[in-house]
C-alpha cells in the first residue's frame, strides 16, 4: 500500500477526539492535526465565515502534502464539505455520513454546534438513510468555550448539559449522536444525565472504520499497545500552543508536543 499522511483539522481540541479513535484502530499512522485555536469556537460563526476558515485550513493540509483529509469538525463538514473537497486534491473524510450509518433506532437526538444545527445536515442525513426516522437536533452553544476553557468538571457545564438534554429527553429519544468532535469529552457526564437504555453514538468511531479503505484494514488488538502512541504525529495550532498540550494530555493519556503555526485571517 502507498505510504499515508492523514490531515486532520479542527478549531481546537475537538479532533482529538477523532484521531484517538484512528490511531487505536490502526495503530501508529502518520498524521498532521491542526487545531485552529485563535479561531474557536467555529460554531458560532456565520456559514460564510467558516467556509473560508475551512478553505484555508485545508490549503494548508494540502500544502504539507496529506494524502486524506479528515474532517475531524461537524461544523466544516456540515457548511463546507464541498470547500473541503475543492481544496484538498486527495480524498477527504467526513463525520456526518459515518454517524447517519451507526443510528440503529427511530427517535434520534443530535447535539451539534450552533452552525451545524441550523444546516439541519444531521437531520438531512439520517433521514436520507432511515426514512421515518424522528431527529431531533439540539445547538449546545456553551459547550465548546467551556471545554476549550479546560474543566471538564465543571458546574456550568453540568448545568448546560443538563438543560440542552431535557428536550432531547422529553421527546423519548432512544440514541443521541454527538454531532460535534469535542463532545466524546463529555461522555462521562452525559452518561451521567442519561437513562442507561439510550444509546450514545460518537460519529469518530465510524471514520475511524471508513479510514480501513484507505489504511487497510485494522493490524489486529494484539498488534496495536494498549496505549496508544503519538509518535507518527504533528500537532499544529493557530494560539496557545503550550496551553494546548496541557488541555490534551487527558484525553491523548500523554503531552503531546504541538508547535505554533500562523494562519492568515
Ligand atoms: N469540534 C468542532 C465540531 O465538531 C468545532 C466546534 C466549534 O469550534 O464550535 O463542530
Amino acid at each position: 500500500m502507498t505510504p499515508q499522511l492523514l490531515g486532520f483539522f479542527d478549531s481546537g481540541l475537538g479532533g482529538l477526539t477523532v484521531l484517538r479513535r484512528v490511531l487505536e484502530r490502526h495503530g501508529a499512522v502518520p498524521c498532521v492535526y491542526l487545531g485552529d485555536t485563535a479561531r474557536v469556537p467555529y460554531g458560532n460563526r456565520q456559514p460564510d465565515d467558516i467556509r473560508r476558515i475551512a478553505a484555508e485550513v485545508v490549503g494548508w493540509l494540502r500544502d504539507q502534502h496529506v494524502t486524506t483529509v479528515v474532517m475531524a469538525c461537524n461544523t466544516t463538514n456540515a457548511l463546507a464539505r464541498d470547500v473541503a473537497e475543492g481544496q484538498a486534491g486527495v480524498p477527504v473524510i467526513g463525520l456526518i455520513g459515518a454517524a447517519a450509518a451507526m443510528v440503529e433506532t427511530h427517535r434520534v437526538g443530535v447535539l451539534a454546534t450552533p452552525a451545524t444545527v441550523a444546516s439541519s445536515a444531521y437531520r438531512a442525513s439520517i433521514e436520507a438513510l432511515h426514512p421515518g426516522s424522528v431527529v431531533i437536533e439540539q445547538a449546545c452553544p456553551a459547550f465548546v468555550p467551556l471545554i476549550e476553557a479546560g474543566d471538564i468538571n465543571s458546574e456550568d457545564l453540568r448545568r448546560s448539559a443538563q438543560a440542552y438534554l431535557e428536550p432531547l429527553l422529553a421527546a423519548s429519544v432512544e440514541t443521541i449522536v454527538l454531532g460535534c468532535t469535542h463532545y466524546p469529552l463529555l461522555v462521562p457526564l452525559l452518561r451521567q444525565l442519561l437513562p442507561e437504555s439510550v444509546q450514545i453514538i460518537d460519529p469518530a468511531i465510524g471514520v475511524a472504520r471508513q479510514l480501513d479503505a484507505v489504511l487497510g484494514p485494522p493490524p489486529g488488538i494484539s498488534a496495536i499497545p494498549s496505549s496508544f502512541s503519538l509518535e507518527s504525529c504533528r500537532f499544529c495550532v493557530t494560539a496557545d500552543p503550550d496551553g494546548f498540550a496541557m488541555r490534551a494530555t487527558p484525553w491523548l493519556g500523554q503531552r503531546p508536543s504541538v508547535s505554533l503555526q500562523l494562519l492568515q485571517d
